[in-house]
């Protein structure tokens, strides 16, 4: 179970993956956890993109305290600011990697230039695409699917802190059932929270697959690559 399936791949974290047990902010032992786990694959010869989220440091669209466009762009400000924390974890472990933004801030990191990600991700360097997709009133999730059509990424990884899609709330409904696979028509149609429906159908018309799968489990991200079946599969079924 050592081959991978995939040869480039887009791993999706979210903020609040970063943060660990304290829930909020980057947590440097959880972070390099997950680095250590992304060296794995990388020495497995894959090619990776990441996209972080940014909920760990800001969750300004449920405060209702300002406009929704400011707060998008302050969320698009923290992903960069994980974005950094992962480079450099990644880095101390020898792992080569970029970091591209879609907000150009040439002082902190490259802009985001599409044919240079596809040039790092030959190179073996993780390419983190950062600052979501530049736009108010588009996720992170969407920011993964488009970066993932775009450099043409076989799967979206998707780590969450559940271990896949469920027909209820696993936390509140013991009798939750797991699904294995799913199509983008039943994720959308039945409104099961995988991504936002942006993010969705941009995955189903491009046909990318996402496999949602819990990151707290060590090793999962391997076990995903090499097609075990631990996580939901949703695709064009
Ligand atoms: P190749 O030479 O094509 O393999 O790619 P490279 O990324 O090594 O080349 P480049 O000379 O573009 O980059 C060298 C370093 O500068 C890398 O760490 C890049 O991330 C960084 N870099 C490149 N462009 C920018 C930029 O606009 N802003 C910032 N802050 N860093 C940049």
């Amino acid at each position: 179970m050592n081959t991978p399936k995939y040869k480039r791949i887009m791993l999706k974290l979210s903020g609040e993956s970063l943060a660990g047990e304290q829930g909020f902010g980057i947590d440097f032992d959880t972070v390099n956890r997950i680095s250590k786990e992304i060296k794995e694959i990388i020495d497995m010869g894959v090619e990776v993109g990441a996209v972080v989220g940014g909920g760990n440091i800001w969750r300004g669209r449920s405060s209702g305290d300002m406009d929704r466009t400011t707060a998008d762009y302050m969320g698009m400000l923290a992903t960069c600011i994980n974005a950094m924390a992962l480079q450099s974890s990644l880095e101390q472990l020898g792992v080569m990697t970029r970091v591209q933004t879609a907000i150009e801030m040439k002082e902190v990191a490259e802009p985001y230039i599409r044919r240079k990600a596809v040039r790092h991700l030959e190179k073996g360097r993780v390419v983190i695409f950062a600052a979501g997709t530049g736009n108010p009133y588009f996720s992170t999730d969407t920011a993964a699917a488009l970066r993932a059509a775009e450099i043409e990424a076989e799967v979206i990884l998707l780590a969450k802190k559940v271990d896949g899609v469920y027909d209820s709330d696993p936390n509140i409904n013991s009798n939750a059932v797991k699904f294995d696979k799913l199509s983008f028509t039943e994720v959308l149609e039945k409104d099961l929270k995988v991504m936002d429906s942006t993010a969705s159908s941009l995955c189903r018309d491009n046909n990318i697959p996402i496999i949602v799968f819990a990151l707290d489990e060590p090793g999962n991200i391997k076990k995903v690559l090499c097609g075990e079946n631990i996580g939901t599969t949703v695709g064009n079924f």
